[in-house]
């Protein structure tokens, strides 16, 4: 006689980190389907539990401590709850992670996320808990992936290097993930193949320092070449990539982004900062007056760019004067797009090893000031886009207004859609007929010309 299968277990991804983060946790979740496990409902519901953590701030870090004491509770009720942590703090805490925290069962690191669904089954079997950590400074052959398994069906993320050789004074990436090693172009093309095969429009290519892709590789190809490689590939309408460091970034780069029309005319751009004692004591490597030529450069070999920062406030010793040429900064680059930090300090980091002296109100208010200055910056950018044609990738429901779809317009910025326009995936050319705060309302029927390229 049969007997039924056991209802298939269920699993529960939840990410803290980055985007090369998310994309780890989309191996590990398509490496569990392949053995059986399928998708829970809710973290409630799961039989396992994985938290794929982020090092780059201790905010970040204190959240999955937190959440790692609710889980305990619940495995006292259940004792059969598998939990599972990988990412960069799992890299960074290591054994210290079974040791404070008997909830979990593994702990993978940063090169390790391959591992990830083998060990949990492992697990199961013995009942001892693991963790599986490796050097992060050598080689790394990217494991195949399964690309079906990925947020969005439009868009597929590619990593293209592991690491970064940079050792900017505030930055745990480089002891969590190693030096830069970058992969093959091959391997890259390949993956991009099968994404834009599987139904992937636009594909965004993903290193911590991805202007220097190549340098590791034999011949040295480089990142424009690279682009021009991807953009060849049938089905690939978009691409776009991260993060382009200022210290690193070549005039090549920007006139391939100006020449090749899939590659759109956005760049994540982060400054950091506005003053050259504070950029000095990051090990930055540029000054401001470098950091303006370069966006000048960009502005003019790329018609229309809009550039993306990320900024840190409160780094150690920053003085009012200091601050004020960060602010000053804001409303002079007049970036689309600003994600702004409040400093905290990196075990192991080289700042870390400077007074973590300004207080925290102090950071708050700076916060807040930048913050600010960058919306009204926004606000102005986005009014100037009324009345323009726009092209908009739909990503799906709006995440205020969800019975209206909302999606990226080539320059990445936000754009919604009137009700009953657009589905999930869908390119839609319109007008932009208003612009509120962070959101251009784009209406399809005004397009000019629909189908126009
Ligand atoms: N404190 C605050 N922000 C940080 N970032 C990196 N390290 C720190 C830190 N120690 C910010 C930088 C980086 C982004 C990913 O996070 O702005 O570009
Ligand atoms: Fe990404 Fe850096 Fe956070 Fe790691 S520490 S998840 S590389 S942002």
């Amino acid at each position: 006689m049969e007997t039924a299968a056991p209802p298939p277990r269920r699993a529960w991804i939840e990410a803290f980190g980055c985007q090369t983060n998310l994309l780890d946790g989309e191996f590990a979740a398509g490496d569990l389907r392949r053995r059986g496990w399928v998708p829970a409902p809710s973290a409630e519901e799961a039989d396992l539990v994985v938290f794929n953590t982020c090092s780059v701030r201790q905010h970040a870090e204190d959240k999955v401590w937190s959440r790692l004491g609710a889980l305990a509770e619940r495995k006292r009720r259940d004792p059969s709850l598998l939990v599972a942590v990988m990412g960069c703090m799992a890299q960074r805490e290591g054994e210290e992670i079974l040791r404070r925290a008997p909830v979990v069962d593994v702990v993978v690191g940063t090169r390790r996320y391959g591992d990830l669904a083998r060990l949990v089954e492992e697990v199961e079997g013995t009942g001892r808990r693991v963790s599986a950590l490796r050097d992060p400074s050598g080689g790394f052959e990217e494991p195949v992936r399964d690309v079906t398994v990925r947020e969005q069906v439009h868009r597929g993320w590619v990593s293209v290097m592991r690491g970064c050789s940079h050792r900017c004074s505030y930055c745990v990436v480089p002891s969590v993930r190693g030096r830069q090693f970058d992969r093959d172009e091959a391997s890259i093309l390949e993956e991009v193949r099968r994404l834009a095969g599987d139904g992937a429009t636009e594909i965004f290519l993903l290193g911590q320092n991805i202007n220097t892709w190549g340098r590791t590789l034999p011949g040295r190809p480089t990142l424009p070449a690279l682009l021009r490689r991807v953009h060849e590939v049938p089905g690939v309408r978009r691409i776009r990539f991260l993060t382009s460091n200022p210290m690193d970034i070549e005039i090549p780069l920007l006139d391939a982004m100006g020449e090749l029309p899939r590659v759109m005319p956005y760049l994540h751009f982060p400054a950091q900062h506005g003053s050259d004692a504070v950029l000095r004591r990051m090990y930055r490597g540029y000054d401001r007056a470098r950091y303006l030529e370069l966006v000048g450069e960009a502005r003019a070999r790329v018609p229309g760019i809009e550039l993306a920062t990320d900024l840190i406030v409160g780094f150690p010793g920053e003085t009012e004067e200091e601050f004020a040429a960060l602010l000053s900064l804001v409303r002079e680059v007049r970036w689309t797009m600003a994600f702004v930090f409040k400093y905290s300090v990196r075990p192991g980091t080289a700042a870390a090893a400077l007074p973590d002296d300004v207080p925290e109100p102090v950071k708050s208010s700076r916060h807040a000031a930048v913050m600010a200055a960058q919306s009204e910056v926004e606000a102005a950018l986005l009014a100037a886009r009324v009345g323009t044609e726009v092209e908009v990738l739909v990503d799906g429901p709006s995440a205020k207004r969800p019975e209206r779809m909302a999606g990226r317009t080539a320059h990445h910025q936000l754009a919604v859609l009137p009700e009953g326009a657009g589905g999930p995936g869908e390119y839609l050319r319109g007008r932009v007929v208003r612009a509120t705060a962070r959101v251009l309302h784009v209406d399809p029927a005004a397009a000019a010309a629909p189908g126009r390229p």
